[in-house]
C-alpha cells in the first residue's frame, strides 16, 4: 500500500493523541485512505519532557528544519497553540510545499484570511475540523453536508472547559477554582485558560462557524462576549432553584438587520437538550431552511476525541479530499454579512 509521510509540530495533549492513533492504528488509516499514514517526524521544544506516547527512535526532534526540508513529508499536523510562532510556522510549512492540518482556532480566527489566501496562492490546503468542537464533525457538516441550505441559526456550547466547570458546579457543588485546575490537568483547557473562561475561545470558534455558515468574515474581537469567570456555585444553585441551569452559549442567527452574534452565560431550562450537555461535551443546534433543526453532540475537548478529528483531516488530505471545505471558503470570501450585537 502507498504511504503518505506525516509530520507533527507539537506533541502535547492533542499531538500525543494524534501520534498514538497513527502509530497504533495505521491499518485503520489505510482502510479509509487506501494508503498508510506514516509518522516520520514529531517536533517539540523540549526533548527531555515526558510524552504521552511511545515514539520509534529518530522520530522526535526539536529542529523544525527536519520537517521543512524533508520533501518526503507531504502533510503536517500543526498542533501548537497561540498566535506566534504558530502563524510563522504555518506559513513556512505552506511555503515548503506541505499541506497543513490544524486544531488551532485562535490562529484561524485571528489570521485565517491571510493563511487561507497564502495556501490558495501556493496550491496547498489547510484542514481544520479539530479547531471547533473537538471530536464533533461540525466543520465538514456546515461547510459541506449542509451546502444546499441557507443556515438560519446556530446555537451552541463550544467550550469544553467552561462546560466542565459549570457542570461540576451544578452537579457536585465544586468550587470554580478547583474545577478549573482539574480541567487543566485533564488537558481540556488552553495553555492559558483565560481564553476558555472569559469566552474568547468560544467566540473564536463562533467566528469560524459564522464564516462557513453565513459567509461572514467577522473579527472575533468585535463579537460581544461574556465568560463564566464571574460566576460561582451560588449563581448556579440559584438558577437550579428556578428550574434552570447556566451554560456558556454561542449564538449566530440571521435577523432582519443582518447577523446577530454573541457569546454569554445563558439560563437554559432543565431537561432541554442543551441544558443536559455535561462535562467537556459540546453541542450545536443548527437550523437550515431545507433540512430543519439538527443537533450535533459529543466530546468538545480532550486528547483522543480531538485527535480523531485531526487524523480524519490527515486522511482526507492524503487522498485530496480537503478541496470541498476549501472551495466553500473561497466561495464565501466576497460575501459580507452585517453584524449586529445583542448583549443580554
Ligand atoms: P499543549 O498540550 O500545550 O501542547 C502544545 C505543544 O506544542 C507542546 O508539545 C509544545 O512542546 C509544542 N510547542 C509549543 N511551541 C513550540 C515550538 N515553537 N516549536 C515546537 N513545538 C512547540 O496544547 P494542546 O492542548 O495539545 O493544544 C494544541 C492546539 O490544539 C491548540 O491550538 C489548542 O487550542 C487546540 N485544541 C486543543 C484541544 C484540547 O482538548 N486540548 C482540543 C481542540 C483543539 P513542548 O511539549 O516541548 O513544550
Ligand atoms: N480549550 C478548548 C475547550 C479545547 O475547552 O473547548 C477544545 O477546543
Amino acid at each position: 500500500m502507498d504511504k503518505t509521510k506525516v509530520g507533527i509540530i507539537g506533541l502535547g495533549t492533542v499531538g500525543s493523541g494524534v501520534a498514538r492513533l497513527l502509530l497504533d492504528y495505521g491499518d485503520r488509516t489505510g482502510r479509509h485512505a487506501g494508503r498508510t499514514l506514516w509518522l516520520e517526524k514529531a517536533v517539540v521544544r523540549d526533548l527531555d519532557k515526558a510524552r504521552d506516547c511511545d515514539l520509534p527512535a529518530g522520530v522526535l526532534t526539536d529542529d523544525i528544519d527536519e520537517v521543512l526540508s524533508n520533501p518526503e513529508i507531504e502533510v503536517v499536523a500543526q498542533l501548537i497553540g497561540g498566535l506566534e510562532p504558530a502563524r510563522t510556522i504555518m506559513l513556512k510549512l505552506l511555503e515548503s510545499g506541505k499541506d497543513v492540518v490544524t486544531a488551532n482556532k485562535a490562529l484561524l480566527a485571528q489570521h485565517g484570511p491571510e493563511l487561507f489566501d497564502r495556501a490558495r496562492e501556493l496550491g496547498r490546503s489547510i484542514a481544520f475540523e479539530a479547531s471547533v468542537a473537538g471530536g464533533i464533525p461540525i466543520i465538514a457538516n456546515i461547510g459541506q453536508c449542509l451546502s444546499a441550505n441557507q443556515i438560519e441559526s446556530l446555537f451552541g456550547i463550544l467550550n469544553g472547559t467552561s462546560n466542565f466547570i459549570l457542570s461540576e458546579m451544578h452537579e457536585n457543588g465544586t468550587a470554580y477554582a478547583d474545577v478549573l485546575a482539574e480541567a487543566q490537568e485533564l488537558g481540556y483547557a488552553e495553555a492559558d485558560p483565560t481564553m476558555d473562561v472569559d469566552g474568547s475561545d468560544a467566540t473564536q470558534k463562533l467566528a469560524i462557524l459564522a464564516h462557513l455558515a453565513f459567509g461572514a468574515r467577522v473579527d472575533w474581537q468585535d463579537i460581544p462576549r461574556t465568560g463564566i469567570d464571574n460566576l460561582d456555585v451560588a449563581d448556579v444553585q440559584y438558577a437550579e432553584e428556578m428550574g434552570y441551569t447556566i451554560k456558556l452559549l454561542a449564538v449566530a442567527q440571521l435577523v432582519d438587520e443582518g447577523l446577530e452574534l454573541h457569546v454569554s452565560p445563558t439560563l437554559l431550562k432543565l431537561g432541554t437538550p442543551l441544558a443536559e450537555v455535561s462535562g467537556p461535551f459540546n453541542a450545536i443546534r443548527v437550523i437550515g431552511d431545507a433540512v430543519g433543526p439538527l443537533l450535533f453532540y459529543g466530546a468538545g475537548a480532550g486528547q483522543m476525541p480531538t485527535a480523531s478529528a485531526v487524523v480524519a483531516d490527515l486522511i482526507d488530505t492524503a487522498v485530496g479530499r480537503t478541496e470541498i471545505t476549501f472551495k466553500t471558503l473561497e466561495l464565501w470570501s466576497n460575501r459580507q454579512a452585517r453584524v449586529t450585537a445583542n448583549d443580554y
